[in-house]
């Protein structure tokens, strides 16, 4: 019943969470540089109206690049390659700003280490031929930057400020657009990888956070909802048993894509590690797995080691189901999508947690009434196996 009803729901949450493909506002303009300077491409960077002007000389492996931004005139500008992670901490960065003589645009690096105030200095990037100017109101950055062999690809972040404060770039504002505005540039395509929605990483993020929100947050309780309710129903019968097992098989193959993916970005994120909801991964992959061989291992109903089956798939089945719950918590934290998908995980979990308490309340009712008919009604053969097991069991399931 509600399978049909939850992949609907998967689909949906999918397809919204992918980041649109639409075109970022301000399309590569048709600019002129100063000193006749000239690019073969051009990608607008999806946030801040930013965009990347360059050359890539694949012989010497020098980038030349211009990057552009609207800022206000006594703001600053900040282009920076993170050769380590995909944020703001461990740029390697330049900040352009008024700060010369008669408001002549200088620039200026900064390795940037904290969320405090930034501080000039050497950065671990090879760069030259820097300069800056302000045209219209756009600020503008100027380099030359000595790539490592091989490289296609950079990590880029980028920043516009409002202020400069005693020769100090001030914090810059903490808006949506501020925040996401970093992407990986693909200088060989000549485009910002995953335009429109933020970043390439940001995008396995958020895949990520969905298949495990719909696996191990949302079909793996669905599953034990199943088994352990719809087992009343004597008309449920054989049914409820394949239900449960294709939800639960379903839940755990998309459940090890999720957790592949989380092990993807834990190896990429060399910078930050989120130890607790990493352990956690790691535990529900290794429960999950041995719930797997509950199906393969299960005695007959009758056998003597059947409790003990019971007791080892419940533990583990219930555990698994905690966990799960709370590192999808865990993860939107990290995360930290827009609060409309927490809130969505939540209104998904409680129907799931309402959906239990009332099928736990029918089922009670429903057994009681059994126990009353059956020492009521003497002997009564229409108890058959499956009443029998409602009356002694009602909470093994
Ligand atoms: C940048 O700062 C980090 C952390 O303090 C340091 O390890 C690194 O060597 C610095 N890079 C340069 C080029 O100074």
């Amino acid at each position: 019943m509600e399978i049909h009803g939850f992949f609907f729901l998967f689909f949906l949450i999918f397809t919204l969470l992918l980041p649109s493909q639409s075109a970022a506002i301000s399309p590569c303009a048709s600019r002129t540089f100063s000193s006749n300077r000239v690019f073969s491409t051009c990608a607008a960077l999806p946030h801040l109206s930013a965009s990347l002007h360059w050359t890539l000389d694949p012989s010497t492996t020098l980038l030349s690049l211009a990057f552009a931004a609207p800022a206000p005139s006594d703001g600053w500008l900040a282009w920076a390659v993170n050769p380590t992670a995909d944020g703001m901490i461990g740029s390697q960065t330049l900040i352009a700003f008024r700060g010369g003589p008669s408001g002549a645009v200088v620039v200026k690096t900064y390795n940037i280490t904290s969320y405090g105030p930034v501080k000039e200095g050497p950065i671990g990037i090879d760069v030259s031929d820097v300069a800056g100017e302000y045209v219209g109101s756009e600020m503008r950055i100027f380099a030359k930057v000595k790539l490592a062999r091989g490289t296609t690809k950079v990590n880029g972040v980028w920043q516009v400020g409002e202020s400069v404060a005693d020769g100090v770039p001030a914090k810059h504002a903490f808006a949506a657009d501020n925040l996401a505005a970093k992407g990986v540039v693909d200088l060989v395509k000549g485009v910002s990888v995953g335009g429109g929605g933020g970043n390439s990483v940001l995008r396995k993020k958020n895949i990520h956070g969905v298949l495990n929100a719909v696996s191990w947050g949302i079909l793996l309780p669905l599953g034990a909802i199943i088994a352990r309710y719809l087992k009343t129903f004597k008309s449920a019968d054989p049914a409820w048993f394949y239900l449960h097992v294709s939800c639960q098989l379903i839940g755990y193959a998309v459940g090890v894509a999720g957790w592949a993916t989380g092990l993807n970005l834990g190896s990429k994120s060399k910078g930050i590690q989120y130890t607790t909801h990493r352990n956690i991964g790691i535990t529900l992959f290794a429960l999950g797995t041995v719930q797997l061989f509950a199906l393969f291992l299960r005695p007959n109903k009758d056998h003597k080691y059947r409790l003990y089956w019971n007791i080892y798939h419940h533990s583990v089945g219930y555990t698994v189901i905690v966990l799960g719950v709370v590192n999808v918590f865990k993860g939107l934290q990290i995360l930290q999508p827009l609060h409309k998908w927490k809130e969505a995980y939540i209104v998904v979990i409680c129907i799931l947690a309402g959906i239990a308490v009332l099928l736990e309340v029918v089922t009670w009712i429903i057994v009681l009434r059994r126990k009353s008919d059956k020492s009521s009604g003497a002997h009564d053969g229409a108890n058959g196996a499956n009443g029998r097991r409602g009356v002694q069991q009602p909470l093994s399931a």
